[in-house]
């Protein structure tokens, strides 16, 4: 297992049913059903909305610190037998404040379980705040300004949720926000939108790195600046079968294609609770397709610490 960084995990997207059952009954939250296999068998999934549509119903399960705490701490359990030795989470903050959740609530819950990550796993992580495209660039805004106060909780701010009809341009103002404050700025782009959507994430949104990034593949121009800027690509090929993103088949993913064009890719899981694993379930899903070499594998491990925002010290050791 290479020693790697996982850049691309929704917090939310790490809800296990059996963690869900246990905050649900805590929370006197009513579910539809209170058989695992009933719930289990609701993770099947035809586009990204129709996984967001679930994701944001299971997520209202969580309600106070400690139930963020719990997450936390099992998602990092979890990636530390992976073999990630860096994590940057994505949390989406609108998701829960709209519920009446404090974002402190939030904030320090997930902070908890990161800051014991290094003397429990020897793990470095970190937060990066996601702003949900389908509330519109005004409520982004809102939220970013917000979180202000909360500033030393998080690296970088992301932007994620339904892409079709929610360009990148929809959101500069809170990217400005944030690139004033010195936050790291990434996006998910190219996932479903096309090329058009990752060229806006670049050019008026800053962004440092593209979450997925699958279809800038259709255009040679845009491959040409992602390879000469070096600007990282978070692939997340179980999530593109679930979604059904990518071709059905594994062995006809984009990455091998991403890694002969000499772009920094890199394998990440996205909402392992959903889309069947984490880190390590998508390096042996993609050894299983065969279409990578053993050494492709100890470049996209060294491509995902490259990419971090850990410091030049850390990724010195990691690498
Ligand atoms: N939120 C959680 N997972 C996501 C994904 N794969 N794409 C967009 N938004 C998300
Ligand atoms: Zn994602």
């Amino acid at each position: 297992m290479w020693p790697s960084a996982e850049l691309h995990v929704h917090i939310e997207g790490t809800l296990e049913v059996p963690l869900l059952l246990r905050l649900a009954e805590r929370n006197a939250v009513e579910l539809v059903s209170s058989d695992p296999e009933v719930l289990q068998r609701r993770y099947a999934f035809d586009s990204l909305q129709s996984f967001l549509d679930l994701y944001y119903e299971n997520l209202a399960v969580l309600r106070t610190e400690q139930d963020f705490y719990e997450l936390c701490s099992a998602y990092l359990e979890r990636a530390a037998r992976a073999g990630v030795r860096h994590a940057e989470i994505f949390f989406d903050p609108q998701s829960h404040t709209e519920r009446g959740v404090p974002l402190g609530t939030v904030v320090f819950g997930l902070s908890r379980a990161i800051g014991e990550a290094q003397e429990r796993w020897g793990m470095t992580a970190s937060l990066i705040l996601c702003l949900l495209r389908h509330l519109g660039g005004e409520a982004a805004s809102d939220m970013i300004r917000a979180a202000l106060p909360f500033r030393r909780h998080f690296v970088g701010v992301g932007l994620d949720s339904s892409e079709l009809g929610f360009p990148p341009s929809l959101f500069q103002e809170a990217f400005a926000i944030a690139a004033a404050e010195g936050l790291h700025r990434v996006a998910h782009a190219g996932e479903e939108g096309g090329p058009d959507y990752v060229w806006e994430a670049l050019d008026l949104l800053g962004v440092e790195r593209v979450d997925h990034g699958n279809r800038a593949l259709e255009d040679a121009e845009l491959m040409a600046v992602l390879r000469e800027r070096r600007i990282p690509l978070t692939v997340c090929p179980l999530s593109n079968l679930a979604l059904k993103t990518a071709p059905d088949e594994l062995a006809d993913h984009a990455l091998p294609v991403m890694l002969d064009e000499g772009l920094l890719a890199s394998v990440h899981s996205d909402d392992p609770a959903y889309f069947g694993g984490y880190l390590d379930d998508n390096i042996a899903a993609l050894r299983a397709a065969g279409v990578l070499t053993e050494e492709q594998f100890g470049v996209l491990a060294a491509n995902s610490i490259v990419s971090s925002f850990a410091s030049a010290e850390r990724k010195a050791e990691l690498l």
